[in-house]
């Protein structure tokens, strides 16, 4: 299935704490979504909170296990030291806790919290670094799917860090001015930006797609680069037209992704709708309407299409983009491990029969159910559906933390 080389691959046990821990943090985000009511206020300490436990414990988490697995696969090159991804997540699960006590709690932690995470990331990123000189192949994907998304991530933690000491009250700065620098750094220049990145080495391969053209995508990372550089530094600078500039710059990019995102899938020769296709659906399609409504409230629309527009960005493209992946990542790193050295022996189960498919699309449906009924909530202001749709959302977690403990135990054959 992977047309690129899985020799310098990372051990499974090295890996696989990464999407436990992520699935773990995504089933306990779900469940804390329950004390949300319909008109919560996004600076209130329980969200903020949650917010970075959804981020750091389920997003970041998980990327940073796949980056671990992909970076020798797209390089050919050995990790300069693997075994820094012992230390990785025990760092970015002690920082994310403090960060998580800090706001809901005891202010003083949160720039321990973060200074904990920064080292996390300090010691993955000089990895990355070390592994690409170590590589022929520094190419346009090593640079924008690798290096762009973690040189905002340092800048977007470092942005934090300054706003855990002025929200403790350790110095003095206009926090609110730079949330949205902290926000788009890490939302637009991290998350995305490795979304991007990422997804034109995923799709394809999932998809089998082939000869397309790469113009687009390289359009976006560029429009969104100078997007998110504008707007971090038109808010930190308070120069509104910088924002504006950024704003507009971002929208742009989303569009020209969406074209490269078109291209891929016209020329995809699997056809088949299976659970990571369904995913990556209802991925894109919430990219575009979290974008409209965050239009719609800059353009002076109610406080609660912001909350929808974050809601959207998190649970549709966020989640779905993730655990759409984990169908397919997960079996075949387990399969490599565990079955790969017995072909030819015996009888090896193929990568589908490791799927719990009836069960992956159950989640599914209970998931994208309560995002949609939650999104209803918000929109409608009703606690009612609001927490009817949580209760979906937990139902589906479980099921999500079930099946990825299906696929990591699974043994048939053996
Ligand atoms: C070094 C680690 C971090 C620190 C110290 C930190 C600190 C902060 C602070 C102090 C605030 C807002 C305070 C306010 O305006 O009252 C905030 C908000 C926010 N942070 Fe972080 N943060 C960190 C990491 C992250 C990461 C990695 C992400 C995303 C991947 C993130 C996403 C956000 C978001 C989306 C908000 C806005 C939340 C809302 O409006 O409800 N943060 N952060």
């Amino acid at each position: 299935m992977f047309n690129i080389s899985q020799d310098f691959a990372p051990p499974f046990k090295l890996i696989a704490p990464y999407f436990r821990i992520g699935t773990f943090f995504y089933l306990a985000a779900s469940v804390l979504v329950m004390f949300f009511g319909a008109d919560i206020f996004h600076l209130d300490v329980y969200v903020l909170s949650w917010v970075h436990l959804f981020l750091l414990g389920f997003v970041m988490m998980t990327m940073l296990g796949a980056m671990a697995q992909l970076i020798p696969v797209v390089l050919e090159v050995g990790h300069f030291s693997v075994g820094v991804f012992y230390f990785i997540w025990p760092l970015l699960l002690l920082g994310m806790l403090m960060l998580v006590a800090g706001f809901y709690m005891a202010p003083a932690l949160l720039p321990y919290g973060g200074a904990v995470v920064l080292v996390s990331i300090i010691i993955f990123v000089t990895d990355a670094l070390l592994t690409l000189r170590k590589t022929e192949k520094l190419g346009s994907i090593a640079i924008r799917g690798i290096l762009l998304p973690n040189v905002f991530l340092l800048a977007g933690l470092i942005v934090g860090i300054v706003m855990a000491l002025g929200f403790t009250g350790a110095i003095t700065i206009d926090i609110h001015s730079w949330l949205l620098g902290h926000v788009y750094l890490l939302l637009g220049g991290y998350v995305i930006i490795t979304v991007m990145g990422l997804s034109l080495i995923l799709l394809p391969m999932f998809g089998l797609s082939h000869g397309f053209s790469e113009r687009p995508i390289n359009l976006a990372m560029w429009l969104i680069s100078f997007g998110v550089i504008a707007v971090a530094m038109g808010a930190i600078l308070g120069i509104s037209s910088l924002k504006i500039l950024g704003f507009l710059l971002s929208f742009s990019a989303v569009t020209v992704y969406f074209y490269q995102l078109w291209i891929i899938y016209k020329t995809r020769a699997r056809k088949e709708h299976d659970v990571w296709a369904s995913s990556m659906y209802v991925a894109f399609v919430s990219m575009l309407v979290s974008m409209v409504f965050g239009a719609v409230y800059l353009l002076g629309g109610e406080h609660k299409y912001l909350l929808s527009a974050f809601w959207v960005l998190f649970y549709g493209l966020f989640g779905f983009v993730i655990i759409g992946h984990l169908y397919k990542i997960v079996p075949f790193l387990v399969w490599f491990e565990r079955f790969s050295p017995l072909v030819g022996k015996q009888k090896v189960p193929m990568l589908a029969d490791m799927v719990p498919t009836r069960a992956a699309g159950f989640q599914f449906w209970l998931s994208l159910t309560g995002a949609v009924i939650c999104l209803a909530g918000f929109l409608g202001s009703s606690d009612l559906v609001f927490k009817s749709g949580a209760a979906f959302l937990i139902m589906g977690a479980l099921v999500l933390v079930h099946n990825v403990r299906f696929m990591m135990n699974f043994k048939e054959g053996l």
